[in-house]
């Protein structure tokens, strides 16, 4: 097969990691810099350009778009898969998975357990929301954000209110949370490819720390995945 990776850190990690596993099974790869194609909507069929160049032929994509380039970044996905070209992350997943909001609206209608979350805008409406997910300490969450970044834990509905009403009004949409004190910084990541999990592992926050982001300093070990929590992950993804 020929794959090709989009992605703008070709010696990162991740990057080497995937090219690596599809160069030992066999597969032609490259990387692509995301932010180098050309969406050309002129033509009848759908088109792509890559440095000023009409693409070749790829068999499959694998999607590594980052956090700051999401928009472009969807743009270019939607294009290969309207040129049938295979993707295991879709535009349209990709997107849901970034904005937390819709993430969440997706995953309560299909009926998976969410810890208490409320949405709101109005000024009147942010502390009957704390009270309604449970008081505090109270989880406040920036629609977009991640490794951690934009999660705050206000100990007081006080407190709480202050940021809310700070980030309203930067503008800034926000989720409220109930505050899982049972997980004590503690989380799993399970890693699904099609219908399985692949691989798991638990993730610890450093300190007094809540939240278990490695970028935050959380350590991180491999664990065997219980079947419920595999069925729960197959499920969510
Ligand atoms: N309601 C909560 N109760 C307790 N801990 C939480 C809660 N929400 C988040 N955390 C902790 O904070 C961490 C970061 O939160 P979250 O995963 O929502 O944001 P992110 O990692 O920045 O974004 P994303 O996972 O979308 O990339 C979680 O891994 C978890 O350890
Ligand atoms: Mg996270």
């Amino acid at each position: 097969m020929k794959i090709a990776v989009l992605s703008r850190a070709p010696q990162a990690y991740s990057t080497q990691r995937l090219r690596a596993a599809a160069l030992q099974r066999g597969h032609n790869v490259k990387v692509l810099n995301t932010l180098r194609f050309a969406i050309d909507l002129t033509s009848d069929e759908p088109d792509l350009h890559y440095r000023g160049r009409q693409l070749s032929d790829y068999d499959a994509i694998l999607p590594r778009i980052g956090n700051s380039i999401t928009y472009f970044g969807t743009a270019v996905v939607r294009q290969f898969e309207q040129m049938d070209v295979y993707t295991p992350n879709t535009a349209n997943g990709i997107s849901s998975a970034r904005d937390k909001l819709r993430a969440n609206q997706i995953l309560s209608r299909h009926n998976i357990a969410m810890p208490p979350t409320a949405f709101v805008r109005n000024r009147a409406d942010v502390r009957p929301a704390i009270e309604r997910v449970g008081g505090a300490p109270v989880v406040i969450k920036l629609l977009e954000g991640t490794q951690g970044i934009g999660v705050i834990l206000a100990p007081q509905v006080k407190v709480a209110e202050a940021i809310i009403e700070t980030l309203h009004s930067t503008k800034q949409n926000v989720l409220i949370q109930k505050f899982i004190s049972e997980s004590r910084g503690r989380d799993i990541r399970a890693l699904v490819v099609g219908d399985r999990v692949v691989a798991a592992m638990r993730r610890s926050a450093a300190g007094d720390e809540f939240r278990s982001n490695v970028h935050r300093g959380g350590s991180v070990e491999a664990i065997e995945l219980d079947p419920v929590y595999e069925r729960a992950a197959v499920r969510w993804a």
